[in-house]
């Protein structure tokens, strides 16, 4: 669905503006401007949505009211026998989550000579990963270092990491991007050989590599490949539904269940690393998302009901450029290289009302000010109100061509419905996209289970409570490899578990009971659930 009569005409003030924009940047927010939008209108900031968890190791602490539903639910082996002495797999280190972080600790657990299984929700690959569009950062080019990185990280996320977390994350970037290279990820490179990197929201170095803007796709499709050349041991279509403990309560295996023919299998094994990403699908507080299908919080959720800590669990990134209109785009992520390359937020009038690169936190909360306290949105024929992203400044700072270049993938994306993204600026409003909080982890990616790991999205502490762009594809990766290495180290030191039990599913439904809450929610949800919507 193209554009309509009624926006071509207000677009026309986007091109009246347009020419003073260009190289005229809109000034950044004060430190005080900034803790200003963001209590009022991020949505973390609004009590609303979110309550107190009553159950579990984390009992009492804030959590959104969706992820809290599907924590305080009963397990989908209540009342199912199984045999937990009789394994159907039985392996060194078993990883949940077929996306980057999985696939990443997959590599790395096996090149340190453990044997190791790989089970998945949906096929190998569909992940977050896989969607994530703009660049992974990486602090390898000579004006930039990992201590002013760091310091990036640390002030996006609002001082609240974990310094321990922050700073295995720079010092690995660019062991990282060194290792995609040779295992054959095509990063943009100039002619001389160079990488070509930007900006995003938040950095004081151009730092960004990308793969044009299909970037987590290309990283994947490295990483899937070398795992299947390598011949790890991958299982599709089925996910894990609960952790198993041995008789000293360490992570032992999971439960794992076939999505076709509905049957239980048992995976025993001496370390578990969790890489089953986030819980954008929940849809908190109703915004759409930019997420998988298959982010539905499942390692959250049964890392949880083992005992492993949460940490920031209550803080969500939601990013600032979702797809507003054709309607056919609600919640798609339009990459923040959009704005790295120079497009500007505009509201209803064409005036920009923001620094296009604020952190995504405070850019999303200027949108919604913008819209809902000002009312100077656009309104769109679904009745709701978005801004315009002016893209086709891009193409007068950098060329005619840029976007063609460099973003192949929004350009197909809306031109698929109408929208020519060279001429015609884009329609956004803020979307779900991440969780930034998760199971606490050490720099070992180490829960406090013992012999559980986590890994990627699942994970919290990393980005304190605002994540940057390309901290994500980036963190998966250090964390993937981290955790594969060392939960294999680990599997070398001791012999198989014994005495493998579902006891803390008893006690987690006790206390459950004890709490009032009702059977009838089941979690971990595995697939979302829109026809109950
Ligand atoms: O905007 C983006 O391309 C998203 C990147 C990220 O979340 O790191």
């Amino acid at each position: 669905m193209a554009y309509t009569p009624q926006l071509r005409e207000l677009m026309k003030k986007v091109e009246e503006t347009r020419p003073s924009r260009v190289g005229n940047p809109f000034p950044r927010m004060t430190p005080e401007e900034r803790q200003e939008v963001l209590k009022k209108f991020h949505p973390d900031y609004n009590e609303e949505g979110f309550r107190e968890i009553r159950v579990g190791v984390d009992k009492g602490k804030r959590m959104p009211t969706e992820m809290a539903d599907v924590i305080e639910a009963y397990s989908r082996l209540k009342g199912v026998a199984l045999d937990l002495n009789t394994f159907d797999y039985d392996v060194d280190v078993l990883i949940i989550g077929g996306g980057g972080a999985g696939a990443s600790a997959a590599l790395e657990a096996q090149a340190a000579g453990a044997e190791v299984l790989l089970v998945t929700k949906l096929r190998f690959g569909d992940a977050n990963t896989m969607m994530a569009q703009g660049g992974i950062q990486a602090a390898d080019k000579p004006n930039d270092s990992p201590g002013i990185h760091y310091l990036d990280v640390v002030g996006g996320g609002r001082f609240e990491n974990i310094p321990e977390l922050a700073r295995a994350l720079v010092m690995d970037a660019p062991l990282v991007i060194a290792w995609l290279e040779k295992l054959g990820t095509m990063f943009d490179k100039k002619e001389d050989g160079t990488m070509i990197t930007i900006h995003g929201g938040g950095t004081s170095r151009k730092r960004m590599h990308a793969a044009r803007d299909y970037t987590g796709a290309e990283i994947m499709r490295t990483l899937r490949d070398e795992a299947y050349n390598r011949g790890i041991k991958v299982i599709e279509f089925c996910p894990a539904v609960e952790l198993l403990l041995d008789k000293q309560g360490r992570a032992a295996g999971a439960v794992l269940y076939n999505l076709e023919t509905e049957q239980y299998y048992i995976a025993r094994a001496k370390t578990v690393i969790i890489a089953t990403g986030g819980s954008g699908r929940l849809h908190y507080r109703g915004f759409p998302t930019s997420n998988h299908y298959g982010a539905t919080a499942d390692g959250l959720v049964m890392g949880y009901r083992a005992g492993a800590k949460t940490i920031y669990a209550d803080s969500i990134q939601y990013h600032p450029t979702g797809g507003a209109y054709p309607p056919q785009l609600l919640g798609l992520l339009v990459t923040e290289k959009t704005r790295g390359l120079g497009a500007t937020p505009l509201n209803v009038k064409g005036e920009q009302f923001v620094y296009h690169l604020e952190t995504r936190d405070v850019e999303s909360s200027a949108i919604i000010r913008e819209c809902k306290e000002r009312k100077l949105g656009v309104p769109l024929p679904t009745g709701i109100d978005a801004v315009w992203l002016d893209s086709p400044l891009i193409e007068q700072i950098h060329g005619e061509g840029t976007i063609e270049r460099q973003l192949p993938a929004m350009l197909r994306q809306f031109a698929r419905f109408g929208v020519d993204i060279r001429k015609e600026p884009m329609l956004i409003y803020p979307t779900l996209h991440y969780q930034n909080g998760g199971l606490l982890i050490n720099e070992n990616g180490q829960s406090t289970i013992e012999n559980l790991y986590v890994a990627g999205e699942t994970a919290g502490g990393i980005h304190g409570t605002n994540r940057l762009m390309g901290n994500s594809l980036l963190d998966i990766l250090v964390f993937g490899r981290r955790a594969g290495r060392h939960a294999a180290a680990k599997s070398k030191e001791m012999a198989a578990p014994e005495g493998l039990n579902l006891d803390h599913l008893e006690q987690y439904h006790r206390e459950l009971d004890q709490a009032g809450i009702g059977a009838e929610r089941v979690s971990p949800m595995l697939l979302p659930r829109y026809t109950h919507r």
